[in-house]
């Protein structure tokens, strides 16, 4: 007598029926890879994936034009589509420093001003009062003998002296060497302020006799 003699008929078949069954799971995944249906599929766990939306040009009565689509508020500017004065924003055109201030900004006593102040803030710990390149922080670094410290420029040399504004622009924005950028925290604007400030500043370091009026000369002598 064989063994598979000795297992009852109907359990046989209840076996095969069972390894049938066991096939329809994975038949129905397969189908559900490849169907298309209408119906949403199946979701056990939610997450975040359904939230109330408005999908693109419905309309939404919370605003008065109806529209559920805002439009851009007014006077908005697409990345890249800024329509500046040459220079403004760069400190160059092409590959040319700008010389001067770029038109648009007006050089006046506002202007200096603002630029005293921002570069009080933000120049003076490293590069001093006065621009000598002895601010506090510079002062620090060298009480400690910091091996790393790189002692900020004096803005009184030749060198940057006769750098073109647009240079001047572009090392307060970028930075250069040793000096980091502050183009993120500081404004186009306020960036040209402080340029046209250093450049008081230079003068008031390197001045002549002859740049003081006549009436007060006397008195300097
Ligand atoms: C954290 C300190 C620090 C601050 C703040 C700082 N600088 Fe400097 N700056 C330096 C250092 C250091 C150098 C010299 C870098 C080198 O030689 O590697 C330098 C160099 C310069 C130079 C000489 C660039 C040249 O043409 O060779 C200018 C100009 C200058 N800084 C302007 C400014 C102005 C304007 C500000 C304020 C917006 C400012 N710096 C803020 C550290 C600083």
């Amino acid at each position: 007598m064989s063994a598979s003699a000795r297992i009852p008929r109907w359990v046989k078949f209840a076996m095969a029926f069972l390894l049938a069954l066991s096939w329809v799971p994975l038949a129905m995944v397969a189908k559900a890879r490849y169907a298309v249906s209408e119906k949403p599929p199946l979701h056990l766990f939610f997450d975040m994936d359904d939230q109330p939306k408005y999908k693109p040009q419905a309309p939404n009565s919370l605003f008065a034009d109806g529209r559920a689509m805002r439009p851009p508020v007014a006077g908005t500017v697409a990345r890249g589509e800024l329509q500046v004065t040459p220079g403004v924003v760069d400190g160059r055109i092409g590959e040319e420093w700008i010389a001067m201030l770029p038109d648009g900004i007006v050089l006046d006593e506002q202007l200096l001003k603002r630029g005293q102040e921002r570069f009080d803030i933000y120049c003076t710990p490293c590069h001093g009062l006065s621009g000598y390149g002895d601010g506090m922080v510079s002062k620090r670094a060298e009480q400690l003998e910091e091996p790393q410290w790189v002692p900020p420029s004096s803005l009184h040399t030749e060198l940057v002296r006769g750098r073109e504004d647009g240079h001047l622009f572009n090392t307060i924005t970028n930075g250069i060497r040793n000096m980091p950028g502050y183009g993120r925290q500081i404004s186009v604007s306020d960036r040209w302020a402080i340029v046209a400030y250093v450049r008081a500043l230079q003068r008031s370091q390197a001045a002549t006799i002859e740049d003081v009026p006549a009436e007060i000369r006397p008195s300097l002598r």
